[in-house]
């Protein structure tokens, strides 16, 4: 096993590295406890990077996946987007980065009851655009939106609530909206934690498929060590911390 450890991006952040991390920390105060939970991780992700976060339950992976995906703040530290310092920037403009640069798929998928699966997918289009602006190029965008969801195998689930679609369908919707405005980034929660093993392969592959057809830069949590080995780069959390990074496929 060719394991690096604790492989810290401890050069200048480049242009290559799409999505970094600096000395992430964060802490939450519970009553009079301070529960420290990251201690100081660094990552720096190289553009079109396939590369897999696993850890124990508890390990603070969604945490540091928050930080990185503009979500929630660091205690100190910063994360940078395309070289870009994004917790220092004013939160306008930290709104339009997480919005153009990263996409963000969640394990409970997080879409909006009342909308149906166009609607979800419009979603980040009509944040970007503005109400005016939205309405203005209203068509184009839904049949990008139609489009997104056909090739994801929803043609005949367009106008169906959440609630009305199964779990797998649900993810694909929630891939199609994290993708609608094209980022660069990907940042996938343990996509298919909540799915049934074949329903969670397919809804992987269509992930890996995008992943190399757009050249994203996907980094993805996961529990699961066979997804992990289909990533070149497998980057392992322990209380906290960064315990390894690197290439775990033997040669
Ligand atoms: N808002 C919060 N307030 C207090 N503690 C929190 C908060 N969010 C997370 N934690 C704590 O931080 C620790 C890390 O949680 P996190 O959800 O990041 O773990 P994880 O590695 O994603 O685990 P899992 O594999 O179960 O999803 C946990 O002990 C959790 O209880
Ligand atoms: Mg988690």
């Amino acid at each position: 096993m060719n394991r690096t450890t604790h492989v810290a991006p401890k050069g200048p952040v480049t242009a290559t590295h799409v999505l970094s991390a600096r000395a992430v920390t964060k802490s939450f105060q519970i009553g009079d406890r301070k529960l420290e939970i990251l201690h100081g991780v660094d990552l720096a992700l190289g553009r079109g990077e396939l590369v897999s976060l696993m850890g124990s339950s508890g390990a603070g992976k969604s945490t540091f996946l928050h930080i990185l995906g503009l979500l929630e703040s660091p205690t100190s530290g910063e994360v940078f987007i395309e070289g870009r310092c994004a917790w220092k920037l004013p939160v306008q403009e930290r709104a339009a980065i997480r919005n153009q640069k990263l996409g963000f798929v969640f394990q409970f998928y997080h879409l909006l009851a009342e909308l149906d699966a166009v609607e979800n997918v419009l979603l980040p289009a009509m944040i970007l655009h503005g109400r005016g602006a939205y309405l203005g190029r209203r068509k184009a965008l839904r049949e990008k939106a139609r489009s997104l969801l056909a090739k994801f195998g929803l043609d005949h689930r367009l106008e169906h609530r959440p609630a009305q679609l199964s779990g797998g369908e649900r993810q694909r919707v929630a891939l199609a909206r994290a993708l609608f405005l094209d980022p660069p980034i990907l940042i996938a929660d343990e996509p298919t934690g909540n799915l049934d093993s074949a329903t969670g392969e397919k809804v992987l592959e269509l992930l890996l498929t995008e992943q190399k057809e757009r050249e994203l830069t996907l980094l993805l949590v996961t529990h699961d060590e066979r997804i992990a080995s289909r990533c070149r780069r497998v980057v392992r959390m322990q209380d906290g911390r960064i315990l390894s990074d690197g290439d775990e496929r033997r040669a």
